[in-house]
């Protein structure tokens, strides 16, 4: 009895009786919990994508690498600031575009794929994930790739693509049917590719303009919103890459050329916002936005240095695009929340596992001047 009137949280004494109502509240939140749980692992449908089966096709397609990141698993920890030039002020409260604000930033540069020790490759795309830490807790993360468009539109067809370009064993590429039949029933991926390819490699990261790809909104003190898409440019030229590159021995070369820049010196890129117009696709990242679109320089980022993955850096973070601070709002692309929720389910798995060092070394402790 005691106990019943411990659980349901009743005045001692009440009749057995009076205590149902009570029981029957707290059995329908555990029942709701459980159908929340069931709903999220997709047990109520079970066509339907869930971020574990997302997951679960990119494990199918790599193979297991326990501890590492699902996608762009090969990376490197990166260290910086951000200084703002203030043309971002009137566009955005986020305290971190006010004019000459330094924001400090840590990063990873990494390569696409789920492939933790893949030889690098001037094709395989690279990428910058940035996270800027604010005063009062807040933060802004984002990842950028050096494509100039995503290749697919919806988390379903990124679902496909993952096993339409699975490499086929016998050949070590993609089965040519199977990536015809995806371009077949998404026209718009087939556009992306092609734009993809016709983009210039430059040599290296350092060299690298990198883009968001997905659009945001910026969000002024006065309330105006802006639809934008960010492009990390960077200040050194961007030089083809050399012949001699491609037949490199060294299968870092493109994260040791970095970590070796940065023992140079500072690497600089700008934070530029490209501004759309109203008709502009905020919604289909495969689609590129009119070449005569305003843009602003929000300032300037200044990578210093680089450490391997490990325990406390950039390893176990989860560059998660939807955490934003005030002033930066996702826009309506469907991919923003897959990419959040898919982003969590491999950040929970790797946490949990076993962790093997990292294939890339960093700059030693470095003195590189800002
Ligand atoms: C539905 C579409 C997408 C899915 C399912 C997906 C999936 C993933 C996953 C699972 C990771 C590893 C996350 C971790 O363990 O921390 C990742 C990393 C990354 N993704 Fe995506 N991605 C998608 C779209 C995009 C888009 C549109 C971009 C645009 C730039 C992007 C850029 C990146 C970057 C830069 C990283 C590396 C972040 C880091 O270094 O930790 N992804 N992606």
């Amino acid at each position: 009895m005691s106990l019943l009137n411990d659980l349901t949280g009743a005045p001692p004494g009440m009749p057995p009786h009076a205590l149902l109502p009570r029981l029957a509240a707290i059995g329908a939140v555990l029942a709701g919990t459980t159908c929340g749980f069931a709903y999220a692992g997709g047990w109520f449908s079970p066509g339907a994508l869930t971020p574990a089966r997302v997951i679960d096709r990119f494990e199918q397609v790599n193979g297991p690498h326990p501890g590492f990141r699902r996608n762009h698993a090969k990376g490197l920890c990166v260290e910086g600031r951000f200084t703002a030039s203030g043309a971002g002020a009137v566009l955005s409260k986020a305290g971190l575009l006010a004019a000459g604000r330094v924001t400090p930033v840590a990063g990873r540069v990494a390569l696409a794929g789920g492939q933790p020790y893949a030889a690098d490759a001037e094709a395989t795309v690279r990428s910058l994930a940035l996270r800027f830490t604010l005063p009062d807790g807040e933060e802004w993360r984002t990842g950028m790739n050096n494509i100039p468009v995503f290749p697919v539109r919806t988390p379903e067809a990124f679902y496909e693509q993952l096993l339409a370009a699975k490499p086929d064993p016998a050949t070590g590429k993609p089965d040519p049917a199977r990536l015809k039949a995806f371009f077949a029933a998404h026209p718009e991926s087939a556009k992306a590719a092609a734009l993809i390819k016709a983009r210039t490699v430059t040599a290296g990261f350092a060299d690298s303009t990198y883009w968001s790809l997905n659009a945001f909104r910026l969000v002024a003190a006065d309330g105006r919103d802006t639809p934008v898409r960010f492009a990390l440019v960077p200040e050194r030229a961007p030089s083809p890459e050399p012949a001699a590159q491609a037949a490199r021995q060294d299968t870092n070369f493109l994260f040791d050329d970095l970590a070796a820049a940065l023992r140079q010196g500072a690497l600089r890129w700008h934070l530029v916002a490209t501004i759309g117009r109203p008709g502009d696709p905020t919604a289909d990242a495969t689609q590129p936005w009119p070449a005569d679109r305003e843009s602003a320089d929000l300032g300037t980022l200044a990578l210093t240095g680089s450490t391997p993955e490990a325990a406390g850096n950039c390893r176990d973070v989860n560059f998660d695009p939807l955490v934003l601070p005030a002033g930066i709002a996702p826009s309506d692309d469907p991919l923003l929340s897959a990419r959040s929720a898919a982003y969590s389910q491999s950040f929970t798995r790797r946490a949990g596992e076993d962790k093997t060092p990292s294939a890339v070394a960093g700059t030693p402790p470095n003195g590189a001047a800002l």
